[in-house]
């Protein structure tokens, strides 16, 4: 089985919507294997997201995700990470596909929810950006 890296984002806590996201995970067969509620500084933002800061939306981005708390979580199952991407949807709401998360309840592009790793090298590290080995509950 695969692990990867999920962030339930600002907009999505806000709205009260940890639990309706969570069970869209939980009925594609993902596992929550870790969880916690945190609160970002911009700074903490900018490292998470570092591979975007020479995006134009860098400063929009990292402002939004340490709007809020957001809930950090690891997912696991058989190919967790491409599962979790077509649980969440398109980046923008927009595009995607009806029943997902972002489809359902992004706001825009930016304000889009969830964020989940897009590869096995990017979830080990956004993991360990978040949890310890004594946090991860098979
Ligand atoms: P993540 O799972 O959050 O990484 O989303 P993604 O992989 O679908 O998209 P990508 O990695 O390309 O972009 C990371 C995040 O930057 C997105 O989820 C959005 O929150 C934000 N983002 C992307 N494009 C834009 C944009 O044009 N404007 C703004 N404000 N934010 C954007
Ligand atoms: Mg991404």
């Amino acid at each position: 089985t695969e692990r990867t890296l999920s962030i339930i984002k600002p907009d999505a806590t806000k709205r009260n919507l940890t639990g309706k996201i969570n069970a869209k995970f939980e009925d594609a067969g993902l596992r929550i294997v870790a969880q916690k509620r945190i609160q970002l500084t911009q700074d903490q933002a900018g490292q998470f997201y570092a591979v975007h800061k020479e995006r134009p939306f860098f400063g929009e981005l990292t402002e939004f995700m340490a709007s809020g708390p957001v809930v950090v979580q690891v997912l696991e199952g058989e190919g967790a990470i491409a599962k979790n991407r077509e649980v969440m949807g398109a980046t923008n709401p927009a595009d995607a596909a009806p029943g997902t998360i972002r489809a359902e309840f992004a706001e825009s592009v930016g304000e889009n929810s969830v964020h989940g790793s897009d590869a096995p090298e990017t979830a080990k590290e956004e993991i360990s950006f978040f949890f310890s080995g004594l946090e991860l509950v098979g």
